[in-house]
């Protein structure tokens, strides 16, 4: 029996050793991270680089519920946090507390995770002081896309900059364990990271910061297009082409099954 990382123990790094996060969607991904991983994140991408959706306005409760269930099912040791999706969290406290602790109650994560601008200091006070630690998210929020005008990096001018500092010092002073910074220059990400107590993990970010997170699918390189942000540490989709390919010709040219591939009867 294996302990998991805790939300104090990753607020514990805070300018220590890096922390190591990825997001998972699947029990056997989860199994593999697991050994690498600080912290698992289930992020709300699923419904992106999983289901095909346009944006992550489209995710819903049961779809990170189902996809929380399989990750912890497959993982052991890292800190397992679940995003909340749009329209979960944002017009209350109460609302929030009720989603945010079935999502614990349903999955057995350990976190929750909220896209937090300036409303969000109160929520995340109150579900931390009843028993879910939150993760925070400031700089590029997704779910904010229609708002935003889209996906491009924030904070690269003064006005975005201070107003992205100042979400993330209110969501530290209101109880989140850690903070991700998404989509920023350089600048601001290292002006968060100095300006809060929890550690931060950057995408799009800093090598400053705190800790670092991708979207794994991105990083295995499933996608010919990704962010300037992602780094490809692999080829996945050459890799799935090359697989397929060859399965089809060998089922065309009747060399698969292969003998060992058969059943015969018993002597
Ligand atoms: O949904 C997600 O994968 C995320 C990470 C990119 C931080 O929120
Ligand atoms: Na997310």
């Amino acid at each position: 029996h294996v302990k998991r990382m805790t939300a104090p123990e990753i607020t514990a790094r805070k300018g220590g050793d890096p922390i190591v996060c990825l997001t998972a969607y699947d029990a056997p991904t989860a199994s593999i991270l697991d050994e690498y991983c600080d912290l698992i994140l289930v992020g709300d991408s699923v419904g992106m680089v999983i289901h095909g959706l346009n944006s992550t306005v489209g995710v819903t409760m049961e779809m990170m519920i189902l996809h929380g269930q399989a990750v912890m099912r497959g993982s052991q040791k890292a800190l397992v946090v679940v995003d909340m999706p749009f329209g979960s969290y944002e017009d209350g406290k109460e609302r929030a507390f009720q989603n945010a602790s079935r999502m614990m109650m349903e999955t057995g994560c350990q976190a929750i995770k909220i896209e937090s601008g300036s409303y969000a200091a109160e929520t995340i006070r109150y579900l931390v002081e009843r028993g879910i630690p939150v993760m925070s998210h400031v700089g590029l929020r997704p779910q904010s896309h229609h708002v935003l005008g889209g996906f491009r990096a924030r904070g690269r001018r003064e006005s975005v900059a201070n107003e992205i500092v100042e979400n993330a010092k209110a969501a530290a002073e209101a109880g989140s364990f850690a903070v991700v910074v998404e989509g920023v220059s350089e600048d601001i990400a290292d002006k968060v990271t100095e300006a809060v107590s929890i550690p931060t993990i950057g995408i799009g970010a800093s090598a400053k910061c705190d800790g670092q997170i991708l979207v794994t699918p991105d990083m295995l390189g499933l996608f010919d297009r990704v962010p300037k942000f992602v780094h490809k540490f692999a080829d996945q989709k050459a890799l799935v082409e090359k697989a397929a390919s060859e399965y089809a010709s060998n089922v065309k040219d009747r060399s698969f099954p292969r003998m060992e591939n058969v059943y015969h009867f018993k002597k």
